[in-house]
């Protein structure tokens, strides 16, 4: 049975560094269902974030969970790190992992839910080998690096792909997407499928109104559900 539950999971990416404890309150109290940990080397992608250090500092703030997606090159070594420091899920990159099988076998023996995370030119036969293994699969839709990055609608196809792969094959998957989501292009991610929908600039964009940005994505999402199922049941 394919999980019913629409997920939004802020990026930290937006938040503003000096008050990284301050803005993960702040989005637990929006309303975000977990806190997406945007983990970068300089090497995997341009771009440099933070360690494990930083997010014990913030996890004793929050009571809601943290996910690490680890855009870094060969992730293992640190993944009990990431777990200790309080994420209950590590998203690595099958493109970063010299054995993706065996980053995922010890994502899980570190304790922690496992997940996938796959670029916009990395087809899904990428991971039909490890999905025993798997608790999330992340359809990246733009190429990792920066935030405020524009939605790839290219990506709709793979999306939909992964949708059919997991409920045929892996029904307990949760399906997420990241990069570009917003009030505009949510509803297209759901429509192809997702169901946890990373976002940064689009949560970030009012601080003063974080909770609304929350409610309205998920609104939009339940929305375009609805809609595809009228549509399925019309078309019966
Ligand atoms: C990868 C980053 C971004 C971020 C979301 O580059 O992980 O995708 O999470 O950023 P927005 O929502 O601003 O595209």
């Amino acid at each position: 049975m394919t999980d019913p539950a629409i997920r939004i999971v802020p990026s930290v990416l937006p938040a503003d560094f000096s008050r990284l404890g301050e803005e993960c309150q702040a989005l637990e109290k929006a309303g975000v269902d977990r806190i997406q940990w945007d983990v970068m080397d300089g090497r995997f992608v341009p771009n440099l974030t933070f360690g494990p250090d930083v997010v014990a500092a913030c996890r004793p703030l929050v009571q809601i969970g943290f996910e690490a997606h680890l855009m870094v090159v060969d992730p293992d070594p640190m993944l009990p790190r990431w777990v200790e420091a309080g994420c209950e899920l590590v998203i690595v990159h099958a493109e970063a992992c010299r054995h993706l099988h065996r980053s995922l076998e010890t994502a899980r023996a570190a304790g922690a839910r496992a997940g996938v995370a796959l670029n916009p030119a990395t087809p899904l036969s990428a991971v039909e080998h490890v999905l025993d293994l798997v608790d999330l699969l992340l359809v990246m839709t733009v190429n990792p690096g920066f935030g405020g990055q524009s939605y790839l609608s290219s990506m709709e196809p793979k999306i939909a792909a992964a949708r059919r792969m997991l409920d045929d094959r892996a029904p307990h998957v949760e399906l997420e997407v990241d990069g570009g989501i917003g009030p505009v292009t949510i509803a297209a991610a759901a429509a192809a499928g997702a169901r946890t929908f990373c976002a940064g600039s689009a949560l970030f964009a009012d601080r003063t109104d974080m909770g609304g940005a929350v409610g309205r994505l998920r609104s939009t999402v339940e929305e375009t559900l609805r809609r595809s199922a009228d549509d399925s049941a019309d078309s019966r």
